[in-house]
C-alpha cells in the first residue's frame, strides 16, 4: 500500500531505531518528525525511547569502554579519518536530507555538513598527538610525566538547529580521546542522526561505543540521560541547547561533582561604529540575523549602530533585508527557509508583541507567511510550511526585554549608541556572552573591543555566525559554564589529566622535603665533570 507520501511523489519517510550496543533496539513507542518546509512530508519515524531504554544504552556503553580506551590513540584516529572520507562522499545525500528534515538552506547544509568533515578530519591527526608532557622533578632520578586519560562513558546531547556539525564536535573528540558515547539526538533531525550514525559504523566504530537513544527532552530520552548520571551511569555530558535547560543540567551533574560542557543562549551584539565600510556592515548583519533564518546561537541579536551612521544603515539595511527571498530549503536561490519547529514559531510570534510592549517600534514586520498574504517571491509552501518574512525593531534600548532575551528566528534589534564606550557597553549589557562582531577600520577600536567585551567568540569585520570548526567555541555568562568545544581546546573536556612520576633513585625521596642544595650539587656535579676530562 501507498502511503499518502508516495503518492504525492514525497521522497520515502525514514524508519529509525535506537543503537544500543551495536544493535537495533526494539520499538515501543514512536513519534513523527514532518519537515517544517512542508509538513506532509514524513520525513523520520523515531523510537521515543524509555528511561529503561536510556539507561541499557548506557550500560552498553559502560561494557564498551574499557575495550575502547586500549585501542591506540593513532588508530581511534584513523578510524576518524575514514569517517571524514565518508562524510566527504556523502555530503550531498545528508545535506539534502538535513535541508529536508530541518529546513536548513541547502547551501548552508552543505556548509554545516562540511564542518562535520573538518572536525573528523582535524581529529584524524590528533590521535596520532594528544600530547601530554614529560617535567622535570626537583629530585635527582626522578621523572614527571602527564597523560591524558578518558573518563569513561559521555551522555551527548544535540539541538536540531546543526544536527551533524554539531554532534560531530561532540563525538568525534569524545571518541578520539577513548570515551565511550550515548547520544540524544534532537527530536527535530532523527534522521540526520541514524544517517550519522550509520557512517560512524561504515567507519569501523565498534559494538557499543556509540549508542544512539532517540526522543524528545523534557519528559523523554534527554531527561533520562540526565537521570543516568545521577544513577552513576554517565561520566560527562555534553550539551548544546537551552539556558534553561544548561542550568537544570549544570545542577544534576554538579551533585555529582561533574563538569558538564554547556554550549547555551546567546543575544549576540553586531557593533557598527562611524568609521565602518556600511555595505560590508550591512552585508554581514543581515547574514548574521536572517541567515538560517536566525536559528543560529551565534545569530546576531542586536545591532549596536553608532548614531552617525544610524540613518544611512538602516535604510540599506531595510532595504536589504526586504528583498531576502524566502521559501523552499532546497531551492538554492532562497535565502532562508522555515523554522525548524512550531515552537520556535510560538515564541517568535509572542517575541512581536514583547517588543512593541517595551516600546520599541516596528522596522519591518516579521509575520509568518500564510497561504493568503505570501509575500512577493516567495517560493515555499506557505500552508503546508512555517515560515516567515524578516523582523526588524528599531528604537530599542539595550534594556528592554526584547533586546535581552533570546529569540530563534528571523528578528533582530537596532540600538542607537554615541562612540565607542557607550557601544562596548551596550554590548556587554545582556547576561549572555557567547559571540560578538564589531565593524570599524579604527585598529584601536578593534583592540579594545577585543579586550572588553565578554564574550567568547569576536569578529572584526565579520558576521557574528560562521565559526571555524578549529578555534575554541563557546560563550560566557548565561551562554556556557566556560568550556569550549573544537580544536585542541576541547580536549579539555573529554579528558582528566593524570600526573605520573617515576623514582628510580632506589631509596625513598621525599617531595619538598629532601631538597637538594643547588650549590652542593652543583659543585658535585662540576667535579664528575672534570674527572670525567682525561
Ligand atoms: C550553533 O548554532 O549551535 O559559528 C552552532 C556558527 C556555526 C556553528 C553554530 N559554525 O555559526
Amino acid at each position: 500500500m501507498q502511503t499518502r507520501a508516495q503518492q504525492d511523489g514525497l521522497p520515502h519517510s525514514l524508519m529509525v531505531s535506537n543503537v544500543v550496543g551495536g544493535v537495533a533496539a526494539p520499538v515501543t513507542a514512536v513519534f513523527e518528525r514532518r519537515s517544517p518546509a512542508n509538513r506532509d512530508d514524513l520525513v523520520t519515524v523515531a523510537p521515543q525511547s524509555s528511561r529503561e531504554q536510556v539507561f541499557e544504552a548506557c550500560q552498553a556503553a559502560r561494557n564498551a569502554a574499557v575495550a575502547w580506551a586500549r585501542v591506540p590513540a593513532p588508530e581511534r584516529g584513523r578510524l576518524l579519518g575514514r569517517l571524514a572520507g565518508l562524510l566527504a562522499q556523502e555530503k550531498e545525500r545528508l545535506s539534502r536530507f538535513v535541508s529536508r528534515e530541518v529546513g536548513k538552506p541547502l547551501r548552508e547544509a552543505r556548509g554545516s555538513v562540511q564542518e562535520a568533515i573538518d572536525t573528523a578530519e582535524f581529529f584524524q591527526s590528533e590521535g596520532r598527538r594528544l600530547y601530554g608532557q614529560t617535567v622535570p622533578s626537583e629530585l635527582p632520578n626522578k621523572e614527571l610525566f602527564t597523560y591524558r586519560r578518558p573518563l569513561g562513558v559521555v551522555g551527548l546531547i544535540t539541538a536540531g538547529n546543526f544536527p551533524i556539525a554539531v554532534p560531530s564536535w561532540k563525538i568525534v573528540p569524545a571518541l578520539l580521546c577513548g570515551n565511550t558515547v550515548v547520544w540524544k539526538p534532537s527530536d527535530d533531525a532523527p534522521g540526520t542522526a541514524a544517517l550519522f550514525f550509520e557512517l560512524l559504523r561504515r567507519a569501523g566504530v565498534p559494538s557499543g561505543v556509540v549508542n544512539i537513544v532517540h526522543g524528545v527532552g523534557a519528559g523523554g530520552a534527554g531527561e533520562f540521560l540526565i537521570e543516568a548520571v545521577a544513577a552513576g551511569l554517565v561520566d560527562k555530558v555534553s550539551f548544546t541547547g537551552s539556558t534553561a535547560v544548561g542550568r537544570k543540567i549544570g545542577e544534576v551533574c554538579g551533585r555529582q561533582l561533574q563538569v558538564p560542557s554547556l554550549e547555551l543562549g546567546g543575544k549576540n551584539p553586531l557593533v557598527v561604529l562611524a568609521d565602518a565600510d556600511l555595505e560590508l556592515a550591512v552585508e554581514g548583519a543581515v547574514w548574521a540575523s536572517y541567515g538560517t533564518a536566525g536559528q543560529r546561537c551565534t545569530s546576531a541579536g542586536n545591532i549596536i549602530v553608532d548614531r552617525r551612521v544610524l540613518p544611512a544603515f538602516r535604510e540599506r539595511f531595510v532595504r536589504r533585508a526586504s528583498s531576502l527571498k524566502i521559501g523552499n530549503p532546497l531551492d538554492e536561490q532562497n535565502d532562508y527557509g522555515p523554522f525548524i519547529n512550531q515552537r520556535f514559531l510560538e515564541r517568535w510570534i509572542e517575541q512581536r508583541s514583547i517588543g512593541l510592549s517595551d516600546g520599541a517600534t516596528l522596522l519591518l514586520d516579521g509575520k509568518r507567511i500564510a497561504a493568503a498574504d505570501a509575500v512577493a517571491g516567495f517560493s515555499g509552501d506557505a500552508a503546508r510550511g512555517i515560515f516567515a518574512t524578516p523582523r526588524l525593531f528599531d528604537n530599542v534600548r539595550i534594556d528592554m526585554r526584547v533586546a535581552q532575551d533570546e529569540c530563534f528566528g528571523p528578528t533582530v534589534n537596532l540600538i542607537e549608541v554615541d562612540g565607542l564606550d557607550e557601544a562596548i557597553r551596550t554590548a556587554n549589557g545582556t547576561p549572555y556572552g557567547l559571540s560578538s562582531a564589531i565593524y570599524t577600520r579604527d585598529a584601536h577600536a578593534m583592540l579594545r573591543f577585543k579586550e572588553e567585551i565578554r564574550a567568547g567568540m569576536t569578529s572584526i569585520n565579520n558576521s557574528t555566525t560562521g565559526a571555524e570548526a578549529h578555534l575554541p567555541f563557546g560563550g560566557n555568562g548565561w551562554s556556557g559554564n566556560g568550556t569550549r568545544e573544537s580544536g585542541i581546546w576541547v580536549l579539555d573536556s573529554y579528558t582528566r589529566w593524570q600526573a605520573v612520576n617515576v623514582d628510580l633513585s632506589g631509596k625513598l625521596q621525599k617531595a619538598q622535603i629532601d631538597l637538594v642544595d643547588p650549590e652542593d650539587s652543583g659543585a658535585a656535579a662540576l667535579a664528575r665533570v672534570n674527572d670525567a676530562i682525561p
